[in-house]
């Protein structure tokens, strides 16, 4: 038994890799390996014999057994150091340049919004796209009856059948997040907040899926002539030009009092559009003074407090600040669209350095 024992401890010690490692298992303790066959041979012995072998050879078996897993275990580390010495990857090189990807016009855009109103001290807020009814109509003052509800085109969530828990729905408008600001911060408050919104409505200049920015300014004394100055500042530096034309167009939405929606002078001329000249009107926001009743919703006193809010549709600056003529080609994943229309990815807009260079 001690010979065995010498001879396989020596053997698993000098054994080079797994494969000569189970090949010894199986000659050793296998099932017809040599201390299983002295196994057998208890059989054969006098009970006094046998008290004595027996334990000797489980004794055996086991310590061979620990002497295999402990071979093995060694011989998986070194197999790994092995690995990682033959696999090592310097991740501090630079990279293959092959045909670098682009900054999507809407991607691009919303960091230029987000850089100039940054810079007017608004924060960025977000909400949930799957928004509860309440925070998409009822906390805005759109109250179940109101044809709002109807005109937005709203995508509602499924229901089960028998479910008369208050729906669900993709939201219509970046407002809800007036709401949660407001219920989050209380006032005074800065904030916008770009994201994706929903109607059922597809044509060049509509996708059921489009992008808003929201703005919200509460404080003790801001009238609508702030919200004039700040959407005039914010126009001029988006389009990169001393002046602009604005037409403020007195409005109505249920969430602001006064309201007033804004266009922008533009031509489409052969195709192409362009701002500043001509005789078209573009539609590029909604906007006014924050209702008593929606800032009650976001636990704000109006007594004590007003403010402005508009809705910015993201798409839309796009599609005129860089001449982009359908709306649709934005959702596409056209590459050659990406690749005419896309921004290098190193270009972060910033207020400095120019938004589009
Ligand atoms: N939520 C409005 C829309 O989607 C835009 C808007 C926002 C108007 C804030 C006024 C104030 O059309």
């Amino acid at each position: 038994m001690d010979d065995l024992r010498d001879k396989y401890l020596t053997a698993i010690a000098n054994a080079a890799d797994e494969a000569a490692l189970e090949d010894l298992r199986v000659q050793a303790v296998g099932k017809k390996g040599e201390v299983s066959l002295q196994m057998r041979e208890l059989g054969k012995m006098t009970p006094e014999e046998r008290q004595v072998a027996g334990p000797k050879l489980n004794a055996l078996k086991d310590e061979l057994n620990s002497a295999l897993a402990a071979k093995k275990q060694a011989l998986g580390d070194a197999a790994l150091d092995e690995r990682l010495k033959t696999e090592w990857l310097d991740v501090t090189l630079p990279g293959h340049r092959r045909r670098p990807g682009t900054i999507h016009p809407i991607s691009q855009v919303t960091e230029e919004v987000t850089a100039i109103f940054a810079d007017m001290g608004f924060s960025v807020a977000e909400g949930p796209q799957v928004e509860s009814d309440w925070y998409n109509f009822d906390a805005l003052n759109i109250p179940g009856h109101h044809p709002a509800r109807a005109e937005m085109d709203t995508f509602y969530m499924h229901r089960e059948e028998g479910d008369n828990r208050p729906p669900h729905v993709l939201r219509t408008h970046t407002s809800p997040v007036q709401i949660r600001s407001m219920q989050e911060h209380g006032a005074p408050i800065r904030v916008i907040a770009p994201g994706r919104v929903y109607r059922a409505d597809y044509d060049m200049t509509h996708t059921p899926m489009f992008h808003q920015v929201e703005g919200l300014a509460i404080d003790r004394d801001i009238s609508m002539a702030n919200l004039k100055w700040c959407l005039e500042e914010f126009v001029k530096a988006f389009f990169e030009v001393d002046d602009v034309e604005l037409r403020f167009r007195a409005s109505h939405f249920p969430f602001t009092e006064p309201s007033a929606e804004v266009d922008i002078r533009c031509s489409w001329e052969g195709g192409t559009l362009k701002i500043g000249e001509g005789d078209d009107w573009l539609e590029i926001l909604g906007s006014g003074m924050v209702h008593p009743h929606v800032l009650r919703s976001g636990n704000i006193d109006p007594d004590e407090w007003q403010g402005f809010a508009f809705g910015v549709g993201i798409d839309r600056i796009a599609m005129l600040k860089y001449g982009i003529p359908d709306l649709r080609a934005f959702f596409d994943s056209d590459l050659r669209w990406l690749r005419h229309y896309g921004f290098a990815s190193l270009d972060v807009p910033t207020l400095h350095g120019g938004l589009s260079r």
